[in-house]
């Protein structure tokens, strides 16, 4: 059995919108903001079955106490052994010199839609364990962990967030003079949501009409022998 979670006639006029058009962008949604329409199996919490990760951003600026709001909700992030050996460096575009620079660290396919947003993150992570002198191999795990946290807190604030892997490694370790303990992981865009008419590539425009979908429970959970599906049934 299927559960809608939220937004239902939202949704329905985005599923208009993308009969119309196939992949690409549909006239009807160009104007105005997509929520992802979602099937989830059993119910979940709406902050989860909202978040998505678009590319149009407005260029309205993030109020300071809800970028801290996100940043400390990454703080209380698990990690193993609780040792947190991450960093994040934020910009704002309000200074436009730094927000330049940190998209200068972006690959090419995410150079044109994260100019866009108000505030770039980057994820930074220490995979050596200094106090215990070895490696953590759960450090990698443990940022990406934290960073997850990010657009969940964003999403109760009316925010969303785009992680990108895209980055490139040696720009960022000159341009921020990173200590060589510290490796770059990803970067993040987080702003308000846009209109799809912001996103000046049709490739965008057409990944962001996307629809929003996932691999099956029976794909993704196993019971008794590796693949073999659970079969969890209410
Ligand atoms: C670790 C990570 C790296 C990603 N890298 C990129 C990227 O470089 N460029 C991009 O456009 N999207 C990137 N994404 C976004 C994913 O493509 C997106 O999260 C995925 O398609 C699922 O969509 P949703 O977040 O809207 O649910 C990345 C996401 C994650 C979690």
């Amino acid at each position: 059995m299927l559960w809608g979670g939220k937004h239902y006639s939202t949704n329905f006029y985005c599923f208009i919108g993308w009969s119309l058009q196939g992949r690409g962008f549909s006239p009807l949604a160009r104007g105005r903001k997509l929520e992802k329409p979602e099937e989830t199996a059993v119910p979940i919490h709406e902050l989860l079955t909202n978040r998505w990760s678009p590319r149009a951003f407005t260029d309205r600026s993030m109020e300071q106490g809800k970028l801290m709001a996100v940043l400390e909700a990454v703080r209380w992030a698990a990690s193993s052994n609780n040792v947190q050996l991450w960093a994040f460096l934020v910009v704002q575009k309000k200074d436009a010199v730094a927000h330049d620079a940190m998209l200068a660290c972006l690959m090419d396919r995410n150079k044109s839609w994260p100019a866009l947003a108000p505030v770039l993150i980057l994820t930074f992570v220490e995979p050596i364990w200094t106090e215990q002198d070895r490696d953590n191999a759960t450090a990698v795990h443990d940022v990406r962990v934290a960073s997850a946290m990010m657009p969940i807190q964003a999403e109760a604030l009316d925010l969303r967030t785009h992680h990108m892997a895209g980055i490139h490694h040696d720009v960022i370790r000159a341009a921020y003079v990173v200590s060589e303990e510290f490796n770059a992981v990803s970067a993040i865009a987080m702003g308000h949501q846009g209109t799809l008419d912001l996103l000046t590539e049709d490739k965008n425009r057409a990944r962001e009409s996307n629809p929003w979908t996932r691999k099956s429970l029976d794909e993704i959970v196993l019971a008794g022998t590796f693949g073999t599906p659970a079969k969890l049934a209410l």
